[in-house]
């Protein structure tokens, strides 16, 4: 029996939250989060509704890419709390229910971790072919240039001389980030065990970071140039990733991976991969040797019209491989926050979107109040990226600002000044301000994940598209007789939809708008940025 066959799995019928440690809340008042702070907030999730968290990384690091910069895989950072704090939060998430997914690093560690510092130590040295380590082209006058022409994704050569030991290495990020060179089984095998270390304390998966990353081109060959390169998009746009990454090695380390995760029962593997839809798919693997989930972006970047919204939930239903569960996320800790793409009131097409398209949602910690990107004045600027590059890359920053809990100082998330801003309207802009209030964005949140729970058709129920009109995204989910209709007014004025006659006179189960009552009537008439969920007549309550 293969995973596609066995009996449905958790991660299809649940929803995940992501959460940035250092912006839930802060319980060491030091204007940082950590895992005591998403410990309080325990039964805030379980009220939300959602059902698994995935941190991003806790552990031992100097934080030149707050965490994803790894110096110690197998101990928490102090900034975060202690192995024990670590342990009682997983303890009492499962206590309540709640899955905890940890962010794995693999590509590449911190320029402190260990391993790096044996590597670098000697050409000689055991750990030196762990990382990717290339003698320089040299020029006529002895000076020494890269081996290629790869770029860093945060911009400037992927290369950075050693000059003790006279090589470059490589590094797809920071320089104090070196690549892990995936090709040596040893190095594999000790990744594995690190999985294996989490996976014994009970942790349910993984968010693979940067995975499509692990394996470079053997012969590291140039990357060609991007034709469609323009001078204000970021540096790593000027060629095509054609050999730094996306190799067909890939999927072979990812089976392994798999296998890892087959000595344990029902854990989940997310592949964090930013490629066009038909080599992402390559990613679910054949048979259950891929990623579960590779994260689907499709949503993150698009323009955020009707039309352009169905077209890509139908390209990405159409190129699913057999057996392939979908998944959709809106935001996450490197993209703007989709209320800021949106605005305040498409938030909430945002949310019923993302919570009832066929597949496993990822909520972004924040969006369920509708937290827009944060404008950062220039002596705050954190992200290394925005500061390596000004001026070109969206600056991280913006979308990793702290949890606003309530109308205390700092919003509840500190009692000192949080390392980002808050946004200007915090005073009402939080959960203790949006809970229960009728139409608030975190009320609508909270019904929608009701929903999910109370209906198996939103979570595992055919998708199937319905013209509605211009402005409207409307489709149905269904399983046999089983069916709801969702219809979603992307535009800021009213629109009437065409209803297919098995809803005329079905009730509403879920408006945007609280004050909406009654039936559904066809022709539909729907609000302003207004969305619906409605049940077919006689059926479905
Ligand atoms: C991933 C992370 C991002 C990080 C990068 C390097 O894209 O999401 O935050 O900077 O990998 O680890």
């Amino acid at each position: 029996m293969n995973d596609f066959t066995r009996a449905a799995r958790w991660w299809r019928d649940e929803t995940i939250y992501q959460i940035y440690p250092r912006s839930f809340c802060d319980r060491s008042g030091d204007g940082v989060g950590d895992l005591a702070g998403i410990r309080a907030h325990l039964p805030y999730l379980r009220e939300l509704g959602v059902d698994a968290l995935w941190l991003s990384p806790i552990f031992v690091s100097p934080m030149r890419d707050f965490g994803y910069d790894i110096a110690d895989y197998r101990a928490i950072d102090p900034l975060f709390g202690t192995m024990a704090d670590f342990d009682r939060l997983l303890e009492e998430a499962h206590g309540c229910g709640l899955k905890l997914l940890l962010d794995l690093v693999p590509n590449h560690t911190s320029d402190q971790h260990p391993w790096f510092k044996a590597s670098r130590s000697s050409r000689d040295d055991p750990r030196r072919d762990w990382y990717i380590w290339k003698d320089p082209v040299r020029g006529s006058d002895g000076s020494h240039h890269p081996p290629n022409n790869w770029i860093s994704n945060f911009g400037g050569s992927a290369w950075e001389w050693d000059e003790a030991t006279g090589q470059y290495y490589y590094h797809a990020f920071l320089a104090s980030q070196p690549d892990l060179n995936w090709r040596n089984p040893d190095v594999r095998a000790a990744m594995f065990d690190v999985m294996r270390f989490w996976l014994d304390k009970g942790v349910d998966g993984f968010r693979v970071d940067v995975i499509w990353h692990l394996i470079k081109d053997d012969q590291f060959r140039d990357n060609p140039p991007n034709p469609a390169y323009s001078p204000d998009e970021p540096e790593i746009h000027r060629t095509l990733q054609v050999h730094s990454a996306d190799q067909p090695e890939i999927h072979r380390v990812i089976a392994q991976m798999r296998e890892v995760m087959h000595e344990y029962d029902e854990r989940l593997l997310i592949g964090e991969i930013y490629l066009p839809l038909e080599r992402l798919m390559h990613y679910y693997g054949e048979e259950g040797t891929g990623v579960h989930l590779p994260f689907n972006f499709q949503l993150i970047q698009c323009p955020w019209r009707a039309e352009r919204v169905a077209e890509i939930v139908d390209e990405y239903e159409a190129a699913l491989p057999p057996g392939g569960w979908p998944n959709w996320v809106l935001s996450n800790h490197d993209q703007p926050r989709i209320a800021a793409r949106t605005g305040e009131r498409q938030a909430a097409i945002a949310a019923m979107l993302l919570l009832t398209l066929r597949g496993t949602p990822t909520i972004y910690y924040g969006d369920e109040l509708a937290i827009a990107d944060v404008a950062i004045p220039p002596d705050r600027v954190q992200d290394p990226w925005a500061r390596q590059e000004p001026g070109t890359s969206f600056n991280r920053d913006r979308a990793r600002t702290p949890m606003q809990w309530s109308a205390e100082p700092h919003a509840g998330f500190s009692v000192v000044e949080p390392w980002l801003p808050l946004t200007d309207d915090w005073p009402d802009r939080n959960v203790a301000a949006q809970r229960g209030r009728p139409g608030s964005l975190l009320s609508l949140y909270t019904a929608l994940l009701r929903l999910r729970r109370s209906h198996a058709v939103l979570r595992t129920g055919a998708y199937r598209r319905i013209e509605a009109g211009e402005d409207i995204f409307a489709y149905e989910r269904g399983e046999g007789a089983d069916r709801l209709a969702i219809l979603l007014n992307f535009a800021a004025q009213p629109r009437t939809a065409s209803l297919p006659d098995a809803y005329r006179g079905g009730a509403i189960l879920l408006s945007s708008d609280p004050a909406r009552s009654g039936a559904a009537e066809g022709p539909f008439r729907l609000g302003a940025d207004e969305g619906v969920i409605v049940a077919p007549a006689g059926g479905n309550r």
